[in-house]
């Protein structure tokens, strides 16, 4: 299934409800939440408080994307606030495999996402232990940066391993993504497509609708 996953970091903060809603309505399938612990990354975002009254404004899938240092750590409590995807960064977490099954257990779907640098391959082992793999496309941090091009081949190797090994997983990506390139990145083999800036700068309605075209189109 192909989604996309308006992130939040590009919205009005003063308005983060409507924003939300005007996404969901518009027809995104995920709202993806950017955790940032100003460690892990430079910048500092939001957490639970936030994430538990943002729950209350929509049905639609929250795919918290933690940037944070040992998020094994807020795994529980980031269920508890609303999260039905947990992704954690391979680069933050020292026991990955344990922390992907804290999140399973608390009923949480756990995903993976990789830095630029971060190869693919280091993934091999936990082919089978995450529902979705997140490719990062830019450095993670700050929203509206251009999308790094050598990410594509690391989609397409991705998702050539988890073929090989006959698994299906999700692969998203994240960073720089907007309607001009969402079809290549599609290509390649994501299936979930991140947009801050493409959906929160102008018209929220207008700019979902264009992102979920270039999405269908790619499908035929
Ligand atoms: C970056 C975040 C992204 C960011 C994407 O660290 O993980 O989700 O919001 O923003 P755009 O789509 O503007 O590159
Ligand atoms: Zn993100």
């Amino acid at each position: 299934m192909r989604v996309l996953a308006p992130s939040i970091l590009a919205a009005d903060f003063t308005r983060l409800g409507e924003e939300v809603r005007a996404a969901d309505l518009a027809g995104a399938q995920y709202i993806h939440l950017d955790v940032m612990d100003g460690a892990f990354v430079p910048s500092i975002t939001f957490g639970m408080p936030v994430i538990e009254r943002l729950r209350a404004c929509t049905d639609r899938v929250f795919d918290v994307h933690m940037m944070v240092e040992e998020p094994g750590r807020y795994v529980k409590e980031m269920r508890k606030a609303g999260a039905d995807i947990i992704c954690v960064h391979a680069e933050a977490c020292r026991h990955l495999d344990r922390t992907l099954n804290q999140i399973r257990e608390c009923g949480a779907r756990p995903a993976v996402a990789v830095n630029p640098a971060t190869p693919v391959e280091s993934l091999s082992c936990i082919l089978g232990e995450a529902d979705m793999f997140l490719i990062m496309s830019v450095n993670p941090g700050f929203g509206g940066q251009r999308f790094i091009p050598y990410t594509l081949e690391k989609i397409r190797r991705l998702r050539r391993m988890l073929d090989e090994q006959g698994l299906f997983a999700d692969i998203e990506v994240d960073g720089g993504v907007s309607a001009a390139n969402a079809k290549e990145i599609l290509a390649a083999g994501a299936n979930v497509l991140v947009a801050g800036s493409a959906v929160f700068h102008g018209d929220v309605r207008a700019n979902v609708r264009r992102l979920l075209a270039a999405m269908e189109e790619q499908a035929e």
